[in-house]
Parts: structure tokens; C-alpha cells; sequence
């Protein structure tokens, strides 16, 4: 079976590794500080804050902003359901918006629509490995979340993506761009909100009582996020020149993803193409020929809260297809599913 993905770790990462296995320190420590500072030296903020997942620093994040049951937080409907577990945690109202059916990422005007004086946070994912139109956001004045879970590297006007919102998440999962297995980063400009963070994330030795959390990573994970760090732009480098071959191969056939918008240039977390024949027999037939191909979102949220109106994302999630890309894909993997699509779109 070719993956629909699959983690890049080399003998570097697994010495990495290995090295703080052997150090008898495996818990947070100094490899977690490290990371975190040469990430947010990557990214170009203030600092950074480990924690054990992309969900637990989003939910970090909703906290450090003040969001609670009295608020809402608006976010696309065409991302995973782990953004709106975050707005749930904190007991917010999560106001869903439709996305642009070529970059799918969250529909300003949508937006700019649906908003009320309760909306205390957006939280803007950069879909799949493109940035999304922060400016029109951001002028909004409203706490901007960025979400970075699947675009890390990816820049926006020259700079990169999670350096513009009030808070940037990141989450570093297997499938993720760089990994540690589990986990997640929170990046921020302000010292204030880093050191909220920073307090709640760990529950131990403290004066006085709050309710904090156990979200720490550990220094064998932030080394090996540390290892994986160094080779970044050589991995965004071998996507994207797999996203040309793709493109050079489907452009006739099928819609290929927007590669720039006007300000921002795509990593290709996810190949996503929109097809002209029906999705789910594709898929059937992907599986059966031994490649995973997904939908690049299992089900859009508005249609778990049984909501209506969201016709933008309906039609993507009823055309649209992620193809195996990771820069462990090897060429006669790659081959096969440019095989496979060509023979599969002319006969559906
Ligand atoms: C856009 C987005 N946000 C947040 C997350 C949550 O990250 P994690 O799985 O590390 O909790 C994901 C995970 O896939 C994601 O795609």
C-alpha cells in the first residue's frame, strides 16, 4: 500500500533520538527550551511554547486569550474536528465560515457577514500547506489565532506563516510536514501571552491555584522536532517539485490546487485536486489498487452540527481528493499514482 502519508526520519533523527534516551533526562528540559527557540527564530517571533499536541495548543492558546462560555469563535467548516474540540474545551460558541472553493481557506466575506460583537477569536487555518489572506483578517481587529497545524514554512507577504496572529499554533503529528510523533508549538510576539502559556501548560510547584493542564513535551521528542527542523526547507523543496510533476500531469484532467495566491506560496502539505468524476468511487478504487488516497477533510464540521449554508464547502468536500505527497515518496510509488489517476479519471 503507498501511504496517504508518511513520516521522513533518517539516521540523524533516530541519533537524535537515542542521545536523550541515553541521557536518563526524557522528560521536558533543555531540548524542549531549544526547540522552542529555534522555532520561533524559524518562524520570526518573540518565543515559543512547547506542548503535547496541535489540539493542546490551540486550546492553550483559546485560554491565554480569555475565551470563555460567554464568547464565540469563528472558524472555517472545512477543517478537521480537532479546532473545534479546542473551542469547546473552553465552553465558546464555535460561528462556522464557509471557505474560497480554490484556495480553501476561510472565505473573508464570509466572515465579515457572519460576525457579531461576541466573536472574540478567529482562528485561521492555513489550508493544507497555503497561507491563507490574513491582511482582510487581521484588519478586522479581532484576536487572530493562527493556525499553522499543516503549513509550517509557509510564508505570506514575504514572511512566514505564524508570525502574524495574535497566536500561532503548530502541531508536529506523524503526518505532519516535521514531527515528533505527538505534539504541537505555540508562537507568539507577546511575552505576556507566552508567559500565560508557558504557566499553564504544567500544573506543578506553583504558589497559587488555578486550573492547569499536564501538556508538556518531552525532550525526546523536541529533540528529534529539532533534528526534523534542520532538513525543513529541503522537505518543503522535494514537495513542491513533486506538486510540478503532479501538476504537469494532471492539468488537463482534473482541477489542480491554486500553487500561489497573491501573497502566498504553497508547501504542499496536501496535494488536493478537485475531480470531474464522483469521489468516493475514486477512492474505492485508490484502495483497491493499493494507494491511500483521502479526502483532504473527512467531513466537514457544519455537516456534524447539522447546519446548512455552507455551499463552498460542500462542493469541495464533494470534488476534492488529497494525493499521497511526502518527500519519503518514491518515484516509483509517485509513477504508479500518476498512472493510477490518468487510467481512473478517463474511465469514471
Ligand atoms: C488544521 C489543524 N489544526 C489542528 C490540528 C490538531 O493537531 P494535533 O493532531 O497535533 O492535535 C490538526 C491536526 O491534524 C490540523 O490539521
Amino acid at each position: 500500500m503507498i501511504p496517504h502519508s508518511r513520516p521522513t526520519i533518517d539516521e540523524t533523527d533516530i541519533l537524535a533520538v537515542s542521545s536523550i534516551l541515553k541521557s536518563g533526562n526524557i522528560a521536558q528540559g533543555d531540548m524542549v527550551e531549544n526547540f522552542e527557540r529555534e522555532l520561533a527564530g524559524y518562524i520570526g517571533v518573540k518565543g515559543g511554547v512547547a506542548a503535547s499536541s496541535g489540539t493542546a495548543a490551540l486550546h492553550l492558546a483559546l485560554i491565554a486569550l480569555d475565551i470563555n462560555g460567554k464568547d464565540a469563535v469563528a472558524l472555517p467548516s472545512y477543517v478537521c474536528t480537532a479546532v473545534l474540540n479546542a473551542v469547546n474545551y473552553v465552553g465558546a460558541s464555535p460561528l462556522l465560515i464557509d471557505i474560497h472553493p480554490d484556495t480553501f481557506n476561510m472565505d473573508v466575506e464570509d466572515l465579515k457577514r457572519k460576525l457579531t460583537p461576541r466573536v472574540k477569536a478567529v482562528i485561521v487555518p492555513h489550508a493544507f500547506g497555503l497561507a491563507a489572506d490574513l491582511e482582510e483578517i487581521i484588519a478586522l481587529g479581532i484576536p487572530v489565532i493562527e493556525d499553522c497545524a499543516q503549513s509550517i514554512g509557509a510564508a505570506y507577504k514575504n514572511k512566514m506563516a505564524g508570525s502574524f496572529g495574535s497566536i500561532s499554533i503548530f502541531s508536529f503529528y506523524a503526518t505532519k510536514v516535521i514531527t515528533t510523533g505527538e505534539g504541537g508549538m505555540v508562537v507568539s510576539n507577546s511575552e505576556e501571552l507566552l508567559r500565560k502559556i508557558r504557566d499553564l501548560r504544567d500544573y506543578d510547584n506553583k504558589e497559587s491555584y488555578i486550573t492547569r493542564y499536564n501538556y508538556k513535551m518531552t525532550d525526546f521528542q523536541a529533540s528529534l522536532g529539532l533534528s526534523q527542523l534542520k532538513r525543513l526547507n529541503t522537505f518543503i523543496e522535494i514537495r513542491r517539485s513533486i506538486a510540478q510533476k503532479y501538476h504537469n500531469e494532471f492539468k488537463n484532467i482534473c482541477s489542480l490546487p491554486v500553487n500561489h495566491s497573491k501573497d502566498s506560496k504553497h508547501i504542499y502539505y496536501r496535494y488536493t485536486v478537485k475531480l470531474r468524476c464522483d469521489v468516493e468511487s475514486f477512492l474505492k478504487l485508490s484502495k483497491e489498487k493499493g494507494i491511500n488516497c483521502e479526502r483532504p477533510v473527512f467531513k466537514p464540521l457544519h455537516r456534524y452540527l447539522n447546519l446548512s449554508g455552507f455551499p463552498n464547502t460542500e462542493h469541495v468536500w464533494e470534488k476534492a481528493v488529497s494525493l499521497p505527497i511526502y518527500p519519503a515518496l518514491t518515484e516509483k510509488s509517485m509513477n504508479t499514482i500518476i498512472g493510477f489517476v490518468k487510467n481512473t479519471v478517463a474511465g469514471l
